[in-house]
């Protein structure tokens, strides 16, 4: 017989004569001659509560079972007494898989986010972590379905790279030359290898030739930043669109931000409420308000004025020509505006070279998008399609010609406006559960000095 899932289960329209679950255990709780045990399953945040009594042959061992134990139960669902659960199991047979040891970990007192980061092996198994990587499944569902839904194909793009698309020198190398070798055209690949910083350069290629594209995938930056945004591996989300320009651009950044909130909002109820209550008493109506507004569109000399205006006291000013700070982000969505903020027309000398130059030259097509508590969640652009512009711009910024032949090349043949971004897909967990660091929503975060489990 296969097992019935406890979030199945706790949906019932009525009794069910034989079911056979398989989880952990929550609590146990004895009374005299049987045991209230709540069951967890992982398939969604509650538990099911199942009684064992004396019948059972091996009730002696049952009443000993510790918190964290692997069991299996058959027996019957039925209607519960107790209050707070419509269905509860009745046990005809329990069969104990492993007794978890006393010294179990996660006893039932709260513990601490950075305590459990010691114990990430374990920490899926709390309520909290339980929720946050289960939403970030349910929300890697939506973005899936809202790119199948608005006509897009899923691509994939190479991990291992010998380019730098953001030009920002922060990659991890790749060799299997042997420690203080470096004669680079005996290595693995003739050449030096790292990992991508984003799959956009692959992405531009595809959407020049199946239109309208998606990445979707692990991207790696060596940057030595130890903030609550940024890891040094993470997931990114990078539309690229043929035919299109930077307002379209901003439009499908908006909408694909408002999707994924409506998403969870009508499918991950359980989660969602856990976060709103536990962990960000603001977060319900933040997320009201970023599904209900629109998004302000703010060129980047505007945006540099506003706080060049405002009282406020930033430890780094803002300046025209320095790329905005945390603490700008957060002061325009979070203060001055109260909504989402999508800055575009940056500086062309602190972008990276594939973006389009505009008519005044000294800026280029480029949009971020800021939101509440996080601050920059897409960074995008509209690219330099003009193969005079963007060669020039190579050189400008110390690019290889012939390292990047193949994308000047692009713009050679059949060249097209077209326009794309990078969603942090960790950033968008963050906006979505409250939840304020990012080795929280990773189950396993790489970090500056940090790669264990
Ligand atoms: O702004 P970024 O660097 O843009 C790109 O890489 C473009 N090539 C994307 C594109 O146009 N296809 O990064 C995009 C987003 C950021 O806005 C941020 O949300 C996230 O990726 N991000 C990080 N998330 C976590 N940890 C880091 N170290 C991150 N660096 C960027
Ligand atoms: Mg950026």
């Amino acid at each position: 017989m296969k097992r019935t899932k406890i979030n199945k289960l706790l949906k019932s329209e009525g009794p069910i004569d034989d079911i056979l679950i398989k989880g952990w255990i929550r609590t146990r709780r004895d009374s005299k001659t049987f045991s209230f045990i709540e069951m967890n399953d992982g398939s969604c945040l509650a538990n099911i509560q199942v009684i064992a009594d004396d019948k059972l042959p091996n009730y002696e061992d049952i009443r000993k079972i510790n918190t964290g134990s692997s069991v299996s139960v058959r027996g019957k669902l039925v209607p519960s007494q107790g209050k707070g659960q419509k269905w509860e199991v009745q046990a005809e047979e329990f069969e104990i898989i492993q007794a978890a040891p006393e010294d179990y970990p996660l006893q039932k007192k709260r513990h601490s986010d950075e305590f459990l980061r010691t114990i990430a092996h374990l920490r899926p198994r709390t309520n909290k972590y339980g929720a946050a990587f289960r939403i970030r499944s349910d929300i890697s569902y939506a973005i899936h379905r809202f790119f199948r839904e608005n006509g897009f194909r899923y691509v994939h793009t190479p991990i291992l790279t010998g380019s730098d698309c953001e030009g920002a020198g922060e990659m991890f190398k790749v060799t299997t030359l042997s420690a203080g070798r470096n004669d680079i055209q005996n290595d693995f690949f003739g050449k030096e290898a790292k990992l991508t910083v984003s799959g956009q350069l692959e992405a531009e290629l595809l959407a020049l030739a199946l239109g309208d594209v998606y990445t979707f995938g692990p991207t790696f930056r060596a940057e030595n930043s130890n903030t609550r945004r940024h890891a040094a591996e993470f997931w990114m989300v990078e539309p690229e669109m043929a035919f299109c320009d930077i307002e379209d651009n901003m439009d499908l950044a908006e909408k694909i931000i408002k999707y994924v909130i409506e998403y969870v909002f009508a499918e991950c109820n359980q989660d969602l409420e856990l976060f709103c209550r536990f962990v960000d008493k603001g977060l319900k109506s933040r997320l009201e308000s970023i599904a209900g507004s629109d998004f302000i569109r703010l060129p980047y000399n505007e945006a540099v004025n506003i706080m060049k205006k405002s009282n406020e006291k930033f430890e780094f000013p803002a300046s025209y020509g320095s790329d905005l700070q945390t603490e700008h982000e957060r002061f325009l969505t979070e203060k001055y505006f109260k909504k989402p903020v999508i800055v575009f027309d940056y500086p062309k000398e602190i972008k990276p070279f594939y973006m389009r130059l505009n008519d005044d030259e000294k800026t280029v097509a480029a949009m971020d998008v800021l939101v509440p508590q996080i601050g920059e969640i897409i960074g995008g652009s509209q690219r330099e399609e003009r193969y005079a512009f963007l060669k020039s711009r190579m050189i400008e910024s110390g690019l290889s010609l012939d390292d990047y032949w193949w994308y000047l090349e692009s713009r050679k043949y059949g060249s097209a406006p077209h326009s794309g971004f990078g969603l942090g897909f960790e950033r968008l967990i963050m906006l979505i559960t409250g939840i304020t660091n990012i080795r929280d929503v990773i189950p396993f975060p790489r970090t500056p000095k940090n790669i264990e489990f």
